[in-house]
C-alpha cells in the first residue's frame, strides 16, 4: 500500500492547486482525478479547464474577432471582404488552448513531484484510505475537490446533440438557425453571446422576472438593454414546461403573462445551474457529511465531519468559481501545515465574459439597501473615458460604493471593456481596506480605461474630473 502525507481527489483548479499548495510545503502529495480527454487519455484541470472557464473563453475570443471583423472593423477604416467563418478551425483552436493548459498541469505535478493516479478515487475502509483502480493508497490527509456537473431539467436528459449542456454547447459542429437557451445566467449569456455573434437567432428564456439580479442592479439594467441591441432574445419570468426533441426541440412555456408559448429551436442549451458531485465517493460509508442540498458540509476552514478530510471547490458552500476554488484549495494545504490563512468571501470577483464585459466585488447597492447600510455612490460612464472613445468601445459604466461615514469601499460593479482585468484594482483596494478616496488620490495611467475607476470613486465625493 502506498502512504501520502496528502491525497486530493480531483484534479480541477481546486485539486490540482491544492496539490501545488501541498507540496510545496513538503508534504508527499497525490492528486487523483478521472477526466479523459477526447483521446481517453488523463486530461488535468477539471471542469474549468476541459468544458467550462478555458474553452468557453477561447471561444469568446473568437467569435468576438469574428463580429469585430464583420460589424465594427469598417469603422476604423479597416475594409474586410470574403469574410468567412471555419467554425472547425474555431473549434481546433479551442481545443488545443485547453491541451495547453491540460499539459501545464501535468508540467506543474512533475515539478512538484505530485504523484497522479487516472481514475476514480473513492473512500476504501476508512477515510484514511482512498482507492484508485488497483492500488490502495494511505492517506493522512485528503482533500475532496470533485467539482459539480450540469443541472438537468427534471425528465429532460442531456443527450449533447439536441439538448445540449455545457459540454456540447462548446462543440456545436455547425451554427445553429435557431438556438434556445434555459437560464439567463452565467452560461447562458456567456454561450448565448457566443453563438449570437456566429450567426444563430439566440432566445433565452429565464425564470426569474429580473435580469440578472446577482449584479448590482445599474449594471444589470444597461447590460439588459445592450444585449437586447445585440439581438440576444431575453424573455423573464418564464416557466418551462414540457419539452419535445425530435429533430428540432420544442419547449413549451408560460411567459410572464401567463400566455402558453412554444419555442422551437434547433439546439437547446439547458443552463440553469450546477450541482454538486460526489457520485462513486462512497462518502455515506465513511461518514462523511452532505448538507441538504448534497453539498459535502463543511465549516469557514473548509474541514468536513471527518477529522483527517477537507473539501474545496464546487462541491462545498460558496460562489462556483476556478479562483474560490483555487484559493481554498491554498487555504486547505496552508491549514494542513499549521498556518492560518483567512479567505474573505466579500473581495472574491465575479466576471461575466460577455462583450462588453460585466465584473464586480464586494456588495451591490439592492445589498446594502436591504442591510441598512449607509452608503454614498460614484458612477462613472466609459463614453467619458478616452481610451474607451479610442477603443471604439464606451458601453458602460463604473459605479463605485463606499460608506458614508468612513469612505471605505463597499463593492465596485463594471460594465464595460476589460472589466475582468479592471477589477482586480478594486480586489486590492478592499483586501486592504482602502477608501474611495484613496483610488481617487492613486495616478493612474493616461489614456486608460482605469481612470474611469479613479473618476467613478472620486464620485462618491462629487468629484468626478472628466464629467
Ligand atoms: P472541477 O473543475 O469540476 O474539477 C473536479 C475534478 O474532479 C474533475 O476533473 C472530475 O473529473 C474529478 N472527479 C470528480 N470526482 C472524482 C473522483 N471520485 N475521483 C477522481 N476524480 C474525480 N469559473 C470561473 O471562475 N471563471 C470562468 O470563466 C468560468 N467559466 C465557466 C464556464 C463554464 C461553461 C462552466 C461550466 C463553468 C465555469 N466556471 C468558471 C466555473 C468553474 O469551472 C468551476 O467553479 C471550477 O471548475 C470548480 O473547480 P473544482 O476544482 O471545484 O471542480
Ligand atoms: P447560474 O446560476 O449562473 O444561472 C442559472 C440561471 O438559470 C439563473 O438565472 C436561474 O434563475 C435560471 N433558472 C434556473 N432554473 C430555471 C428554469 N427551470 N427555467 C428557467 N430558468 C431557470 O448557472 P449557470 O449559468 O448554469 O452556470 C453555473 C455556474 O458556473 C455559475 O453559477 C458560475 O458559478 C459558473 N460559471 C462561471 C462563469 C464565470 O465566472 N465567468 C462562466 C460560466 C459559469
Amino acid at each position: 500500500m502506498k502512504s501520502f502525507d496528502v491525497v486530493v481527489i480531483g484534479g480541477g483548479p481546486g485539486g490540482y492547486i491544492a496539490a501545488i499548495r501541498a507540496a510545496q510545503l513538503g508534504f508527499n502529495t497525490a492528486c487523483i482525478d478521472e477526466w479523459k480527454g477526447a483521446d481517453g487519455k488523463p486530461a488535468l484541470g477539471g471542469t474549468c479547464t476541459n468544458v467550462g472557464c478555458i474553452p468557453s473563453k477561447a471561444l469568446l475570443q473568437s467569435s468576438e474577432n469574428y463580429e469585430q471583423a464583420g460589424h465594427h472593423f469598417a469603422e476604423h477604416g479597416v475594409k474586410v471582404t470574403g469574410l468567412e467563418l471555419d467554425l472547425a478551425q474555431m473549434m481546433k483552436r479551442k481545443d488545443k488552448v485547453v491541451k495547453s493548459n491540460n499539459d501545464g498541469i501535468v508540467y506543474l505535478f512533475k515539478k512538484n513531484k505530485i504523484t497522479f493516479f487516472h481514475g476514480r478515487g473513492s473512500f476504501g475502509k476508512s477515510a484514511s484510505e482512498v482507492v484508485v483502480g488497483e492500488e490502495t493508497l494511505q492517506a493522512k490527509q485528503v482533500i475532496v475537490a470533485t467539482g459539480s456537473n450540469p443541472r438537468a431539467l427534471p425528465g429532460v436528459e442531456f443527450d449533447e446533440k439536441l439538448i445540449l449542456s455545457n459540454s456540447g454547447a462548446l462543440s456545436i459542429p455547425e451554427v445553429p438557425k435557431r438556438l434556445g437557451v434555459i437560464g439567463a445566467g452565467i452560461i447562458g449569456l456567456e454561450m448565448g453571446s457566443v453563438w449570437r455573434r456566429l450567426g444563430a437567432e439566440v432566445t433565452i428564456l429565464e425564470a426569474l422576472p429580473a435580469f440578472l439580479g446577482i449584479a448590482d442592479e445599474a449594471i444589470s439594467k444597461e447590460a439588459a438593454k445592450v444585449f437586447a441591441r445585440q439581438g440576444l432574445k431575453i424573455e423573464l419570468g418564464v416557466k418551462v414546461g414540457s419539452i419535445e426533441r425530435k429533430k428540432t426541440v420544442k419547449v413549451q412555456y408560460n411567459a410572464a403573462d401567463n400566455s402558453s408559448k412554444t419555442l422551437e429551436c434547433d439546439r437547446l442549451i439547458v443552463s440553469i445551474g450546477r450541482v454538486p458531485n460526489t457520485d462513486g465517493l462512497n462518502a455515506k460509508a465513511v461518514g462523511l457529511k452532505l448538507d441538504e442540498r448534497g453539498f459535502i458540509a463543511v465549516d469557514e476552514d473548509c474541514r468536513t465531519s471527518l477529522p483527517n478530510v477537507w473539501a474545496i471547490g464546487d462541491v462545498v458552500r460558496g460562489p462556483m468559481l476556478a479562483h474560490k476554488a483555487e484559493e481554498e484549495g491554498v487555504v486547505v494545504a496552508e491549514r494542513i501545515a499549521g498556518q492560518k490563512p483567512h479567505l474573505d468571501f466579500n473581495t472574491i470577483p465575479s466576471v461575466i465574459y460577455t462583450s462588453p464585459e460585466i465584473a464586480w466585488v464586494g456588495r451591490t447597492e439592492q445589498q446594502l439597501k436591504s442591510e441598512g447600510v449607509d452608503y454614498r455612490t460614484g458612477v462613472f460612464p466609459f463614453s467619458a473615458n478616452a481610451r474607451a472613445r479610442a477603443l471604439g468601445d464606451t458601453t458602460g459604466l463604473v459605479k463605485f460604493i463606499a460608506d458614508s461615514r468612513t469612505d471605505q469601499i463597499l463593492g465596485v460593479h463594471i460594465l464595460g471593456p476589460f472589466a475582468s482585468e479592471l477589477i482586480s484594482e478594486a480586489v486590492v483596494a478592499m483586501e486592504f481596506r482602502g477608501s474611495a478616496e484613496d483610488i481617487g488620490m492613486i495616478i493612474h495611467a493616461h489614456p486608460s480605461l482605469s481612470e474611469a475607476l479613479k473618476d467613478a470613486a472620486l464620485g462618491v465625493d462629487k468629484r468626478s474630473l472628466n464629467i
